[in-house]
């Protein structure tokens, strides 16, 4: 798989607000050299790759047009974006009805053309959906990554990097567990530049918690104000993508599927692992402290007593 001689192929289905500001990001990026749209509504899709193939004279040449589920035969990476997502006041667990049918279709459609790449998923509750896919598809788990907690990771940084003042590329801090209402922030192995948070002589716990609370709701109150959260996402998803496509062996907080690994079985859940051009080569299992232990198995029979809808 993957090495087929040929560009670098990505498929994305679903191009409302988040597979198109990702397709953008895309392109601004020049990270792939084929990309395909697909949606339900077709005329949307269409309408994207025309719009995006007018800013190629201003970028890198690549190809983009809107297809079929035939394309997703020589894709490297399948990304789907698609599906409800939450009005205001919804959690992300309140669509996993409605998702977790439309991923079904989906999911079949991709595997009957032949794909035989990679699965990132972006649509919400996205671990119980990564793990939908991977059920579905049949694909070994290292294929099949959610985009888990990696946008969460990236609001704790840039929020601790406005507080500590330090560039965020500089704070190595992680959010762990579901994307969602649990999720639980490392404190025990958040640093900036190798000096633990915990050890600065200013800190404020409060503050500290205050911190971590806009991350868990930042989704709420951005979906509060516009309706929906596109552009942090669509970021995180370009990132791993390249990560996957070159190879990088980067460490992302992705949602993959754990055996053994924290203590904890047959759940898709956010934690910091190795991307590199095979999908997931490495869960990279932390020491965790006993409130943090604690907090991410809460966080897992969440996400295992909601995944019952996949599994009946
Ligand atoms: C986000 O966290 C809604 O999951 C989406 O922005």
């Amino acid at each position: 798989m993957l090495e087929k001689g040929k560009g670098t192929r990505i498929v994305v289905i679903g191009t409302g607000f988040v597979g198109s500001s990702y397709a953008y990001a895309l392109l601004n990026q020049e990270v792939v050299d084929e990309l395909v749209l697909l949606d339900l509504n077709k005329e949307k899709a269409e309408g994207d790759a025309m719009d995006l193939n007018h800013g190629m004279p201003f970028g890198a040449p690549m190809k983009i047009w809107a297809g079929s589920y035939d394309d997703c035969k020589d894709a490297d990476i399948v990304v789907i974006t698609a599906g409800a997502n939450q009005a205001p006041g919804e959690t992300r667990l309140d669509l996993i009805e409605k998702n977790a049918k439309i991923f079904h279709t989906i999911v079949g459609a991709v595997m009957s053309s032949g794909f035989d790449g990679i699965f990132v998923i972006a649509t919400n509750p996205v671990d119980i959906l990564s793990y939908a896919t991977w059920k579905f598809s049949g694909l070994p788990k290292e294929r099949v990554i959610g985009s888990g907690t990696i946008l969460d990771t990236a609001r704790f940084r840039f929020l601790l990097g406005q507080h500590f003042k330090v560039d965020s590329r500089n704070v190595h801090a992680y959010i762990m567990g579901e994307h969602g209402d649990t999720e639980l922030p490392i404190w025990s192995h958040a640093d900036i530049a190798g000096k633990p948070i915990l050890s600065y002589s200013q800190i404020d716990m409060k503050e500290l918690d205050d911190i971590f609370m806009k991350v868990r709701d930042a989704a709420y109150h951005i979906i509060e104000r516009k309706g929906a959260t596109y552009y942090g996402i669509a970021m995180g998803l370009v990132r791993l993508t390249k990560a996957i496509l070159r190879n990088e062996n980067s460490v992302l907080t992705i949602s993959t599927l754990l055996e053994g690994e924290y203590g904890l079985n047959d759940v898709y859940i956010g934690v910091p692992a190795v991307i590199n051009r095979q999908g997931v080569r490495e869960i990279i299992d932390l020491e965790l402290n006993d409130e943090e232990h604690e907090k991410l198995h809460h966080s897992a029979t969440v996400l295992q007593q909601a995944s019952k809808p996949v599994n009946d």
